[in-house]
């Protein structure tokens, strides 16, 4: 059985180790998602990751809901993107762009429109604004005639991504965002072509991976998803069903891989009872599954020795430590993430976690 330290191949990309650096958003863009020079920094320092899964990053202004988080869709944007691609790349690391429309987890004060949902619900979870927290507001359900529009933004935000250096797409379909709140039931409530049936639940995720395929190849193109239990409000009366749908309707289009957010009863990270999907969901996707939420390195080789993972993707850990990959190697201890500084703007719990190295010099 491989071991967490060697390589993969997840599609058209061949990674040096199965310790992949989970999607995380820091809040470090401008208020108009133009990305900060500090950002090139701070994904250098873990270039040694087998992979990085960018931040999530907003795929049009209605679909960019949280604050300081950077964009694909302008120029600009676009320009900015390029030379933390490039440092990535001389670093000798590899760098996907999570591509995400947040849905109803958005504030008219930062999106300039009410938020759009599958359905008009209330998120639980408070929106982020310029001004603190404030209670989430009605979301409007979006027309059957603006999916293409849904759809278009992503594949240009795909488009855009390639163009400033990014190796390949992931597809945000986790953790309650839009296409979350399209599959799951209990936000849910459509009665025409993308809602009710399963097989129409997952139309958005289908018909948004297609485009994303078509321009920058199925090798390219990854899906995240996070099949048990609830994030950011969102949920599934009847996981299994919907999310084996989804694994076999992935495996069909031929994704690089695809990678579930799990998380365990007794987890630091929205902690269910819902029990994991992957053992079922790996029967219906043939590609290599990369799975994430609570690994230290015991759980992530048990997981790669029975067989049920081919990579597993590392958060909060690469908060914190830079250099994970030779951490884990040698069983150093960890540093642990300083929850205060997740979303905080400039360089504070950002480029300032110190390696090994830097340990070392000081000791
Ligand atoms: C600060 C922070 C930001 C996150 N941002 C994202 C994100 O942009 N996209 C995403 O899919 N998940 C995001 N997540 C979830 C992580 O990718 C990961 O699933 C979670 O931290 C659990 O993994 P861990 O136990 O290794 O930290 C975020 C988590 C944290 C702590």
């Amino acid at each position: 059985m491989p071991t967490l330290f060697d390589p993969l191949t997840l599609g058209a990309l061949t990674v040096p180790n199965r310790v992949i650096m989970a999607p995380l958003t820091r809040s470090r863009a401008s208020r108009d998602g133009i990305p900060t020079p500090i950002m090139a920094e701070y994904y250098v320092q873990r270039a040694s990751a087998g992979l990085i899964i960018s931040e999530a990053i907003g795929v049009s202004r209605q679909g960019n809901g949280f604050t300081y988080t950077p964009g694909l869709w302008t120029d600009a944007q676009m320009g900015a993107w390029k030379p933390i691609t490039q440092a990535v790349h001389a670093a000798g690391g590899l760098i996907v762009a999570q591509l995400a429309h947040n849905g109803r987890a958005g504030h008219h004060t930062v999106i300039g429109e009410q938020p759009v949902s599958s359905s008009a619900t209330v998120s639980p979870v408070a929106a982020w604004t310029y001004d603190g927290p404030k209670p989430s507001e009605m979301s409007r359900p979006l027309a059957v005639e603006e999916i293409p529009g849904l759809v278009a933004s992503y594949s240009r935000a795909a488009s855009n991504a390639i163009a400033a250096g990014f190796d390949g797409i992931q597809i945000h379909a986790a953790n309650g965002m839009l296409i979350d709140q399209f599959l799951r039931n209990n936000s849910n409530a459509r009665t025409d072509a993308y809602g009710g049936s399963i097989e129409n639940r997952l139309r958005p995720l289908r018909q948004i991976t297609q485009a994303v395929v078509e321009v920058v190849g199925a090798d390219r193109t990854s899906v995240r998803l996070s099949p048990n239990g609830a994030t950011w409000g969102v949920d599934d009366s009847d996981p299994t069903p919907l999310f084996t749908a989804a694994a076999e309707m992935l495996d069909g289009i031929g994704i690089g891989f695809l990678e579930l957010k799990e998380h365990g009863p007794a987890g630091t990270f929205l902690p269910t009872d819902v029990p994991r999907q992957s053992p079922m969901m790996r029967r219906f996707f043939r590609g290599p599954l990369v799975l994430n939420c609570d690994y230290d390195r015991t759980r992530a080789q048990a997981d790669l020795d029975s067989g049920l993972a081919d990579a597993i993707s590392f958060g909060r850990p690469f908060i914190a430590n830079p250099d994970l990959v030779r951490r884990l190697y040698e069983r150093a201890p960890l540093t642990p993430a300083a929850d205060a500084t997740f979303y905080t703007q400039g360089t504070e719990g950002y480029t300032d976690y110190p390696t090994l190295e830097d340990i070392a010099a000081v000791a």
